[in-house]
């Protein structure tokens, strides 16, 4: 697919046969035009390169489209916090339950983010996180394209749907494959990911899920927590944003530890996000990204 024409515009259409010319997103089938999108049953259909709108001006509808008739305050340019800094757009990516989107979801709404959720991408067109944004009537792209999930997209075209969204941040969590070259390229210092450990402890490849809960009292620690952190070429590698500490007991199970840092998953990634659209991230002179207290500017942390 050629990217100038996904930039050049969209326009729905019916489940379509040929997915080497069309990349697909789950929206409402029964929709012809970008504003009756949303609030209806839902099946596969595609966006697909169309020279009579422009796309920029079809995705903004598409995106209010979607947060008025899901019940979230509508994002609009003009929208700032009173300092001039506009309201940000989000595309969370999700490959499990999605508890952390919908706790991030929840505070864009709630207004505890200055931002709206725009897109979920999503490897598991049937998991967790992807059956919440449709029911939120959030616009779901597929991607890896995978033997398993051939209707997913190439690197290219995602980034050509997240810049045609006007996405400012890239927000992993729970996502579990690798992020590749061209999206890290294409959004430097924009995306950020959740991990369940003290980063650099039980990180990598191969360390996502139970597994981190496992090692973590296996190794006798007596301490573990949430850290947020950049996203560079390689697994959990990145600048380290954010972190909290969660006590390990002497007789936790991995899942209770789990749901014990998850809790603090979700109050962590919210505050983070919350810093990340309020513009208060500053970078050291050393490269280490640093956050600005919203109560006291004076305070880094
Ligand atoms: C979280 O533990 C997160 O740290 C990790 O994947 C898990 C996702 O959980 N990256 P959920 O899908 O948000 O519930």
């Amino acid at each position: 697919m050629e990217v100038q024409h996904l930039l050049s515009g969209f326009c729905s259409t019916p489940m379509v046969q040929n997915p080497k010319t069309q990349f697909f997103a789950r929206l409402p089938s029964s929709s012809s035009t970008a504003s009756t999108y949303f609030g209806q049953s839902h099946k596969w259909v595609s966006f697909k390169a169309c020279p009579c709108n422009s796309q920029r001006a079809l995705s903004r509808i598409e995106c209010r489209s979607s947060t008025e008739r899901s019940g979230v305050i509508a994002s609009s340019d003009s929208e700032d916090l009173g300092n001039g800094i506009r309201r940000k757009k989000l595309a969370v990516f999700v490959s499990g339950g999605g508890s952390n989107f919908r706790s991030i979801h929840e505070a864009c709404i709630r207004g505890s983010i200055h931002g709206d959720i725009v897109v979920l991408v999503t490897n598991k067109q049937g998991c967790g996180g992807a059956d919440y944004a449709r029911d939120k009537g959030l616009p779901v792209v597929l991607f890896p394209k995978t033997k398993k999930e051939p209707d997913g997209i190439s690197p290219i075209d995602l980034v050509a749907v997240l810049r045609g969204l006007e996405v400012d941040f890239v927000l992993l969590a729970g996502y579990l494959q690798l992020i590749p070259v061209e999206l890290i390229q294409a959004y430097p210092r924009s995306i950020v990911n959740i991990h369940p450990s003290l980063l650099p402890a039980f990180g990598g490849k191969g360390n996502y899920g139970m597994r981190v809960h496992k090692a973590v009292i296996a190794s006798g620690a007596r301490y573990t927590g949430p850290t947020i952190h950049f996203v560079d070429e390689h697994y959990d590698t990145g600048r380290i944003l954010a972190q909290r500490v969660v006590p390990v007991h002497a007789n936790d199970t991995a899942e209770e530890l789990a749901a014990r840092v998850l809790r603090e998953e979700h109050r962590l990634y919210v505050e983070v996000i919350a810093a990340l659209c309020e513009e208060r991230i500053f970078w050291r002179e050393d490269g280490v990204p640093i956050i600005r207290s919203k109560e006291n500017p004076n305070e880094y942390s």
